[in-house]
């Protein structure tokens, strides 16, 4: 990778993403694309940024033109329960927007990275340790781009030859931009609460598993996995990776432990909690392991550590 274009770059994984990628690429090499270039602000402003809808395909292929660029880091969509909103919106951004990325990268030789999701699995995957390969049905909007975006960039792959490449990430923990309307974003507002108010509202029942990931651990994923020898790889698309598996009464467990005055009650949101349910538990991530080295560094007691100890100097608590 030496020009890498990442669409997407003031959300929540984007607006750290590109300035990790800068670190290593150097800061010019990064350009950080969003659909709203008012929210690009701070350091991400510091490197070259630029204004993008992923639908404008046209004015995608220019930039890539412009920047000489080889990767394409495609992290726009709308979130599993915005998505149940919007499920229009969401098929045109997450599916449709991605045709367009591959498209550009079949006609101007990029390879692209793909952030897929838990939101790809459905009801009747098996829930515990899900595998690599197994039955991918889900029944949101999400998640129906979500697969077949996976699909479509196996198939670009094979038919045209582009290096497309993806994981599948958890419920993703950070402490810099807040995600929004997604059915694990509970577990990033608990921490923020917990230090603010010392009081959580819980979207989600007791005993509701998802697998999570701490920021630093999803960034290094996403570098690692386009870093990989593609001689070693044999998927391509949606790599399961999994570092932690929680549910609600364990990480207000582990917040208690730090916070001890700490209350959590819930009131669990009809939409959320079905999402939840057709979620795995704990997928089983050997492929990412075997075949380009996947090691996540953070546990539930590390990551509640670092995000009390970062909520509280911001917030001067
Ligand atoms: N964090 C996402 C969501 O909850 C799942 O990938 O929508």
């Amino acid at each position: 990778m030496k020009n890498v274009l990442v669409i997407g770059c003031a959300g929540q994984i984007g607006s750290e993403l590109v300035l990790e990628l800068r670190r290593r690429y150097g800061v010019n090499n990064v350009i950080g694309t969003d659909i709203a270039p008012e929210k690009i602000k701070g350091i991400l402003a510091e490197g070259p940024t630029e204004a993008l809808d992923v639908r404008d395909r046209a004015t995608l292929t220019e930039l890539v033109k412009k920047y000489k660029i080889d990767t394409i880091y495609n992290l726009a969509a709308l979130l599993s329960a915005v998505a149940e909103a919007k499920p229009q919106l969401a098929w045109e951004i997450g599916l449709m927007g991605h045709y367009g990325v591959l498209e550009t990268a079949r006609e101007q030789k990029c390879a692209v990275f793909f952030p897929s999701s838990i939101g790809s699995f459905g009801l009747t995957t098996p829930h515990k340790n899900t595998p690599q390969d197994t039955i991918q049905r889900p029944n949101t909007m999400y998640g129906v781009t979500k697969v077949s975006a996976e699909l479509l960039g196996d198939y670009y792959n094979k038919k045209f030859g582009v290096d497309s490449r993806g994981v599948r990430f958890p419920g993703i923990i950070s402490n810099v931009t807040l995600p929004g309307g997604g059915t694990t974003d509970y577990a990033v507002e608990i921490y923020y609460k917990a230090v603010e108010t010392g009081k959580f509202v819980c979207p989600l029942k007791a005993g509701t598993f998802l697998d999570m990931m701490y920021m630093p651990d999803a960034i290094k994923a996403a570098i690692e996995i386009m870093e990989a020898d593609p001689a070693k790889l044999k998927h391509h698309n949606g790599f399961n990776i999994s570092s932690m598996s929680f549910d609600p009464e364990i990480i207000k467990n582990a917040i208690q432990k730090r916070i001890p005055e700490f209350e959590m009650v819930y009131d669990v949101e009809p939409i959320k909690q079905a999402i939840a349910d057709s979620w795995p538990d704990r997928m089983d991530d050997s492929c990412a392991r075997e075949e380009w080295g996947w090691k996540p560094s953070w546990d539930l007691d590390s990551m509640t550590d670092d995000m009390i100890n970062t909520i509280r100097k911001r917030m001067n608590k």
